[in-house]
């Protein structure tokens, strides 16, 4: 884990857009129909019951098309989505999530310009600033990023932040499968933590209207949106990923990684059916990882490599944003997994109702949603450590060495 110093932890410069005129700290919610291209938007949807120990991971949320209006509705208390022939789901007693997508694709050009984070006085020559707007109780299970390090702004509403350092041992997780991302196995938002945690540290910090968060190479995050903001009810951030150096050796790693996966993972995405083209996508993976030759069907990464961008990203660029900004910034106060619990549960911002293990109640026609099929991730224990093992950091070093060897 080269791009890893301990000396970086998260910091929050409060009030950061206001203090530099972003122009989109002064935007409505209301307005979120304006600054798309499609009217139509796709949303995650889950109960707001929370099984503890069971995190819902993207995949097992039920996802919804919705006109962005009634979106906006929706987050009011004015509209609620039908499901089924009798449900039907309401931001009382489900949350709604609008996340993880680039302004470029979803947003006209003036808003997606506006968006850019150049108006921060944070210069990035791609427009690849990520839109998250979602209603409390949203989530993005506790996972860390293969690449770079991150900034994330809050522009409504408010979010609650927990981050672990890197070396914590949260049962890191290729399973389910996500393109750069690593998921622990702990179910955070839930309030588990492993119990050998006494001499480990975590960092909490709430997110309000404006303010900054830098989130360092790798350390692990559980992120949710916890209150709404006063106008609808939404909780609307713009992030952005900044490349690094060492990006170059984990996009190496995420290779074997993705390829690993895609075999033993039929349901994604990335999985080829036909064996004749899975050989040649193996091939031409394993090609890019020994950088025998440049394919150009290299694998798609959500988040921005450093190829083209080696001038002006990377660590050089990294350490200036920190230094620069850190002897002003707020530091998170480490605290204990004790003092986290007391946290998690802290009634003020607890957003999941409690515990449950039966699926029919409620009001009486108000079901838990979210469908079995989707509810279990299709993958055994098995599987899953099997997964884990060859996907192990030491394992993906080892292969790597082993392959650039063999030449
Ligand atoms: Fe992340």
């Amino acid at each position: 884990m080269s791009n890893i110093n301990p000396e970086l932890k998260p910091f929050v410069l409060r009030k950061f857009a206001q203090s530099k005129n972003y122009p989109p700290i002064n935007w409505s919610l209301n307005d979120l129909p304006k600054w798309l291209k499609n009217d139509i938007i796709q949303l995650r949807i889950a109960s707001m019951k929370h099984e503890m120990g069971k995190i819902i991971f993207e995949k097992m949320c039920l996802t919804v098309n919705l006109e962005a209006e009634q979106f906006i509705q929706w987050l009011k208390g004015e509209y609620s989505i039908p499901y089924d022939e009798e449900e039907e789901i309401l931001s009382s007693t489900h949350w709604a999530y609008y996340d993880y997508k680039p302004a470029a694709d979803n947003f006209v050009k003036e808003f997606t310009e506006a968006l850019s984070f150049d108006k921060l006085g944070i210069n990035g020559k791609f427009s690849d600033e990520t839109v998250w707007i979602g209603s409390p109780g949203a989530y993005t299970p506790c996972h860390y990023d293969s690449y770079g390090y991150n900034l994330h702004l809050q522009l409504k509403g408010t979010k609650r932040w927990i981050l672990f350092p890197p070396e914590t041992d949260l049962s890191p997780s290729r399973i389910p499968y996500e393109e750069s991302t690593i998921y622990s196995l702990f179910d955070i938002i839930g309030g588990q933590l492993p119990s050998n945690g006494k001499q480990q540290q975590a960092y909490c910090t709430y997110l309000n209207e404006g303010d900054l968060l830098f989130i360092p190479p790798k350390w692990w995050h559980s992120v949710l949106c916890s209150e709404g903001d006063e106008r609808c009810g939404g909780i609307f951030s713009v992030n952005k990923w900044f490349p690094l150096e060492s990006d170059e050796e984990e996009r190496k790693k995420e290779c074997i990684v993705g390829c690993l996966a895609s075999l033993i993972d039929r349901e994604n995405e990335n999985s080829i059916e036909n064996q004749e083209e899975q050989f040649l996508h193996l091939d031409s993976i394993i090609s890019e990882v020994l950088q025998i030759q440049q394919t150009k069907n290299q694998p798609i990464n959500k988040k921005p490599r450093i190829e083209n961008e080696k001038e002006e990203f990377g660590e050089k660029q990294m350490y200036e944003f920190y230094n620069k900004y850190k002897s002003v910034a707020e530091q998170i106060s480490p605290m204990s997994f004790n003092e986290l619990k007391n946290e998690i549960s802290n009634k003020k911002f607890m957003v999941f109702k409690s515990e449950i293990k039966d699926t029919v109640i409620d009001d009486g026609k108000m079901r838990l949603i979210i469908p079995p099929e989707i509810n279990e991730l299709p993958y055994t224990e098995n599987i899953r450590k099997l997964l884990n093992a060859f996907t192990h950091e030491s394992t993906l070093e080892n292969v790597l060495k082993l392959m650039q060897d063999e030449i």
